[in-house]
């Protein structure tokens, strides 16, 4: 493993549902051979500020045929992700001559990748785009699987389609830039593919010291997140395990975006989500006593504080509501039986889904 790790143009090559991912320090060759075959059409690259100063000068020096591409500017942060602001990136890609055989960039994390990855599948009814994730959670979950969207009147991901990129590359160095809490906030949703797919992740994750190897780490997450979508690329049923902890992850995260100046980030909502999931399925006695302590031990150490004063109980069952997995059975969550295995369709009464927000919210703070 050692061996591999200083092998530094070492890649790793998988697949989502047929779209090539590629992980290491070896990535942009693959995106140098693509943009040779690309012609006159021009190419865009869309960046949120922060991309634009941290990963594109980078970006640009690994790949010097992109000097010449058109940049795209948004705010970085979740505002970003409206219909809006897909209004004025289409209007700007017509503008500045964008066709059928242009392709399209995105260079940032889950909010470019998702935004981008919807204005590149509806322009012209779709023209050819590549991912390149920035942060651990586009690396992680957000870049991989083909869900592109944007978020309607504070319900995240309401309006979207399904559509993959030609491929997505994951260059670990970019990481160096990321704040410790969008760190934090990645790893969620590494833990969330350690729990329900996973037992040696998840091994790999509690046993982790300070340094974590992100080649190893993103190729083990990589690997469950490619079994699950394989299975069920636009989430008939089975894909329906990547939602662990989300049920109640997005509606505190929604419930923040509508209170907070500076809303959760969405790993860390998903802890937290994954915290109260994980009591659930011990309450029903599908996970038994002595895993919840320990997947409880290890999510606890990655919680991070939130303003419950502001906790709305009432709006959090509304938005609860929204999740997409529920049909009139009523709320729907996945839900684990071991650690490592999940199970999909798991119908709960409001009545434990309060009392499992009662424990999360009861908990001491954390440090
Ligand atoms: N992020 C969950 C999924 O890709 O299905």
């Amino acid at each position: 493993m050692l061996l591999w790790y200083f092998m530094p143009e070492r890649t790793h090559k998988s697949s989502i549902a047929g779209s090539p991912v590629l992980i290491g320090k070896g990535v942009f060759s693959a995106l140098k051979a693509r943009l040779r075959k690309q012609g006159p059409a021009p190419v865009f690259i869309l960046v949120d500020s922060n991309t634009l100063e941290a990963c594109l000068p980078r970006l640009v020096a690994e790949v010097p045929a992109l000097a010449g591409a058109e940049i795209i500017e948004v705010n970085p942060g979740e505002q970003s992700k409206s219909i809006r602001v897909c209004e004025n990136l289409w209007a700007a890609l017509a503008e500045l001559g964008a066709g059928r055989n242009s392709l399209f960039i995105s260079l940032g994390g889950g909010v470019i990748t998702d935004l981008g990855g919807f204005v590149a599948s509806c322009y012209m009814r779709g023209i050819p785009s590549i991912h390149i994730p920035t942060s651990l959670l586009g690396m992680a979950d957000a870049a991989l699987g083909g869900k592109t969207g944007v978020d309607l009147d504070h319900v995240k991901n309401l309006v979207g389609t399904f559509s993959h990129p030609e491929m997505t590359l994951i260059y670990p160095g970019f990481l160096k830039s990321l704040p410790p809490d969008h760190l934090s906030s990645g790893l969620g949703e590494v833990l969330k593919h350690a729990l329900i797919g996973s037992p040696g992740l998840w091994k790999l994750l509690r046993e982790a010291g300070d340094g974590l190897n992100w080649e190893v780490i993103l190729k083990e997450s990589l690997a469950v997140k490619k079994a699950i979508v394989d299975a069920d690329p636009r989430e008939k049923g089975p894909r329906k395990l990547l939602n662990f902890g989300h049920t109640i992850g997005h509606a505190l995260e929604s419930l923040s975006l509508e209170s907070e100046t500076h809303p959760m980030l969405h790993g860390h909502a998903v802890i937290a989500g994954m915290v109260c999931e994980a009591w659930i399925s011990r309450k029903k006695k599908l996970l038994a006593k002595q895993d919840f302590e320990e997947v409880f031990g290890i999510l606890n150490k990655f919680r991070t504080s939130w303003n419950f004063n502001k906790f709305d109980e009432i709006r959090l069952f509304e938005l609860m509501k929204l999740d997409k997995k529920n049909n009139n059975a009523g709320l729907n969550f996945t839900l684990l039986t071991g650690i490592g295995k999940g199970k999909i369709n798991q119908y709960c009464e409001p009545g434990i889904v309060k009392e499992a927000l009662k424990f999360y919210r009861e908990l001491p703070l954390p440090h």
